[in-house]
This record gives C-alpha cells, structure tokens and sequence, in this order.
C-alpha cells in the first residue's frame, strides 16, 4: 500500500431514493478522508445523513430504492459495486461497525458469547473454545462485569449500557483497521460514555486503526476527534482538523453546533440553543443553501447552492469567508446577532 494512500477515501458519494414520483437525495456528494491512526468525527443534527453515509460506506444500502453512486476506496480498493459477499470478506476483518442500535448487531435468538465467538471464527480458523476464551477477555477489556456469565445471556437480558460494550466487543473481535462508530455513546451515562470515548482512542493508539466517529455532540468531538466533517441536510457544510473548526469555525451551522454542546449533566437539549428550526427533510431541501432559512447570516446570494470553497485550514459551504466577512461572530444562547 502506497504509504501517502489514506484508508478510506470517500468522493463525491451520493445516495439517492429513487421510486417516488421525484428522486430524493438522501447524501449529496460527500468527499473525505480518514486516515490510520485518526479519528474522524462525522457530526450533524438528526437526519443530516451521518447513518446513511455509514452504511454507504459498509455497503449495507443493498436494497431496493436505493442507489449509492460515487466512490469508496478502502485501502485503494473501490468498495462501490463491489458484490455482498465480497463485502462480507472486508466488513468485521477490515471495517468493522458499531450499529447506532446495537439491537441491529445482534440476533435475539443467540447468546452474545456464541455471537461474538462466531464473528471471531468467520474470519479466523480457531476452535470455539479459543474463541471463547477471547470474547471473554474481550468482554473484560470492554468493562463487561462478570464476563464469562454475561457472555451466555441474550441480548434482551443485557442492559443497553452492557449490550453497547458488548457489540463493540464484536466489532473489536477483528482488530479492524477501520472501525465505524455510529453514536457509541448516545444512549449512556456520562461515566460508561467517558469510558468508551477512552477505548475508542486506545483503539487508534494500540492498533493504529482509523475510527469514523459518528455524533451529534460537539463535547464528544472536542474530546476524541483529529479531524471534523460537518454534515447538513445530506450536504458537507463544513470539514477541517478539529482544532481549527473549533478555533475559528467558518460556517454558521459549525457556530451553532458549537453553541449547542450540552451540559455535562441533565437532558440534552432536543434543539440547537442558538438557532431556531430544524433541518429541511432530504424531499423539501430548498434550492440553493439548505442551511439559509435557518440561518443569522442568511442573504441573496445564498439562494444558488454554495460551492465547497477552501478557507484557513478547512474546507467550507458558505458565502461568508469569500465575501469578505471575517468569521460570524459566535453567537450565545438567547442573544441576536
Ligand atoms: N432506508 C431509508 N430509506 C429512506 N430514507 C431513509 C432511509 N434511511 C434514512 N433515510 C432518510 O435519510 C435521511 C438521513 O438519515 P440518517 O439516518 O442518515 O440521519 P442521521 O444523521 O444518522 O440522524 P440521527 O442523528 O437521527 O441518527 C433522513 O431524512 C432519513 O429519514
Ligand atoms: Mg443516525
């Protein structure tokens, strides 16, 4: 492998829904790249397409109405059009997920012992008693209490906290060189969340693998991630090291989100503080910036489609930086520009 390649390098992908009377573009032209050792973080508000990308990627929209198009190279190879079986081979050994419900990894009607034995013994020739013994080391590595009995309950008999630790056991079983996180810690407490983001970043250092992490949380980002790739409406809004989007950011959804990292205690608000609305549905994306309606800055030009422009060290959708506006200002919650 040439050593300049990146792991994974996604461009210009595309996943329409065809069927309907009008295609409705699901992600539009996303392009970026991750690299071993890093982690990327793939962050937006629900809906803006950070789950379909996932998939895209682990080429698991195989179904009817859906067409992904553009390209995905892992490691060089294209993984677009790739057949199912052939993507079996890469997915678990080579780009491993984390399912955004972990109830999508596992299959009710088996232990998650024999699950994440069997996920060993798909890519590796080791007895079931061998396998055994390293799901039980992996559940105790992921802070699985008890692990040689938890490992022979099912998946309904886990608590959501345990049955998160135990898929990402399985998705670890592998050593994957990618791994895909889809929001690892959305539905636990702060400690267990801590804990993961920890595991997450000990993955990168220990085995050199690239994690996309997929979140809507700026905390988690600010945490854990290298680089940022902001998503709106299915469309790249903004994408740069993480440092310099939270430095200086260049498009007004980064400020928002930024504005909106929550409290690390009591409920996470359910809409961004600093702006009012929620994101346009992927059928009713007005015509040029799908951020416009929602947006402080909001003006003529922003009625055609911005162009993805380079500015400072990121990469960005908006107007703004080429118009000669220095950076919004930063807005706090409840004030108006
Ligand atoms: N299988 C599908 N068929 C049709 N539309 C879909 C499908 N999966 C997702 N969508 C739509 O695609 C858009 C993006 O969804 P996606 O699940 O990727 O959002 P997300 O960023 O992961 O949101 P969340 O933070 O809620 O997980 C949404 O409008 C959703 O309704
Ligand atoms: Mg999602």
């Amino acid at each position: 492998m040439d050593a300049d390649m990146p792991l994974l390098d996604v461009r210009d992908l595309r996943v329409t829904l065809t069927g309907s009377e009008k295609d409705i573009t699901l992600v539009d032209s996303v392009s970026f790249t991750a690299g071993a050792g890093e982690i990327l973080g793939l962050v937006g508000e629900s809906g803006s397409g950070k789950s379909v990308t996932a998939l895209a990627i682990m080429g698991l929209l195989d179904m009817p109405g859906l067409v992904v198009s553009g390209s995905v190279r892992f490691r060089g190879r294209e993984l677009v059009g790739l057949s199912q079986r052939a993507l079996r081979h890469v997915r678990g050994r080579e780009i491993a997920m984390i399912f955004q419900d972990p109830m999508t990894a596992f299959t009710p009607v088996y232990t998650i012992g024999w699950q994440i034995d069997e996920a060993i013994r798909a890519h590796e020739k080791i007895s079931r008693r061998d396998a055994r013994t390293r799901t039980v080391k992996l559940l105790n590595e992921m802070g699985v209490p008890d692990p040689e009995r938890t490992a022979n309950r099912y998946p309904h008999q886990l608590s959501g906290g345990l049955r998160q630790r135990a898929m990402i056991a399985m998705a670890l079983s592998c050593n994957p060189a990618l791994l895909i996180a889809d929001e690892p810690t959305t539905a636990l407490d702060v400690t267990v969340q801590a804990q993961i983001l920890d595991l997450l970043r000990g993955l990168r250092h220990d085995y050199g693998s690239g994690v996309l992490l997929i979140t809507h949380d700026m905390g988690v980002v600010a945490e854990t991630c290298d680089d940022v790739l902001v998503l709106y409406s299915g469309r790249m809004a903004e994408t740069g090291p993480a440092a310099a989007l939270f430095a200086r950011p260049a498009h007004p959804y980064t400020t928002a989100l930024l504005d909106s990292i929550p409290p690390l205690t009591g409920p996470r608000p359910a809409r961004l503080p600093s702006i009012a609305g929620v994101p346009p549905s992927p059928a009713a994306r007005p015509s040029g910036c799908a951020f416009a309606p929602r947006c402080h800055y909001a003006h003529a030009s922003c009625t055609t489609k911005p162009p993805l422009i380079v500015w400072e060290e990121q990469e960005v959708a908006c107007v703004l930086p080429t118009e000669g506006h220095a950076l919004p200002p930063r807005i706090t919650a409840g004030e108006t520009p």
